[in-house]
Formats: structure tokens, sequence, C-alpha cells
């Protein structure tokens, strides 16, 4: 299994408020490298495949409407302990609970629409990241 690697995604919400740039320059300070990245769109089916863990939940319909209505940044990012260091650089899932100065914190609105993901587990970001990106798309 890959290890000291996450995914993360910069939300629609942050990339049409021109959030990109500011986000990735905390993501690069903080230390991560850049092991992927592209600007894509998810489909319908692609978002209810990405969210399939949470199929159940009653907010997963407008969790996969809203991941697919434009644009996101998807990343796989590496550095030493990247699932825990990264959760602690984004913050608490509902903003207004994150910690100042967390990304969250700076350009989330709310739960549903909280600017970036962040993988779970060294097992998901491995998943999370083949989801997105090919072999030779992985430096
Ligand atoms: P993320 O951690 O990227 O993956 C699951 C997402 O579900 C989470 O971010 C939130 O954006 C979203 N989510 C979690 N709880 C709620 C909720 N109560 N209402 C709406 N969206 C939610």
């Amino acid at each position: 299994m890959t290890t000291n690697r996450t995914f993360t995604m910069i939300k629609p919400d942050a990339v049409a408020n021109g959030h990109i740039g500011n986000i990735l320059a905390m993501i690069t300070n903080a230390g991560f490298r850049i092991v992927s990245l592209k600007l894509t769109q998810l489909t319908v089916a692609d978002a209810q495949a990405f969210y399939a863990v949470h199929a159940q939940r009653p907010f997963y319909g407008e969790l996969v409407d809203f991941m697919s209505s434009g644009p996101i940044v998807a990343a796989i990012l590496e550095k030493e302990n990247a699932v825990a260091d990264f959760r602690t650089l984004i913050g608490a899932t509902n903003p207004a609970e994150a910690a100042e100065g967390t990304i969250r914190k700076l350009y989330a609105t709310s739960m549903g629409e909280n600017a970036v993901h962040g993988s779970d587990s060294d097992e998901n970001a491995a998943i999370e990241g083949n989801f997105h990106f090919s072999g030779r798309e992985q430096f």
C-alpha cells in the first residue's frame, strides 16, 4: 500500500470563488509535494462512485449534485504523515468548527460546501488517488 500520500480535491465552491492558487500555496508551504494535479469535473456517475461509501447518508444526493456541479482540482500529495497532517491543515468538516488558519476556516462556507476534501486513511488515499490518476500521471 502507498504510504505518506494523501488525496485532495479543491471543491467546486473554492474553484468558483477563485481560491485555487491560495489553497495550493497553503498546501505546498505546509511541506506537501505535488505528486499529481489536474483541473477536471466529475460527472454525476463519477461523484456517485467516488462517494459510494456515503450512499446511505441523508446528504448523499446533495453531495453528489454539488461535487459534479463545476470544476474541481484533484491532487495526490506526499509528505511524511500525509493523511493526518493534511486533515490538520484543512480543519474540521464543518467550517464553523475549523481551527483558525486552516483551509476550511479561511475558504469554506458550509458543511456541504467545505472547499477541500482530504482522505481519511492511507488505504482510501490510494483508492481515491487511483480513481483520478493513472500510473503515468503520478510523479
Ligand atoms: P468530505 O470529507 O470531502 O467527504 C464527505 C463529504 O460529505 C464531506 O466532505 C462534506 O462535504 C459532506 N458532508 C458531511 N456531512 C454533511 C452534512 N451533514 N450535510 C451535507 N454534507 C455533508
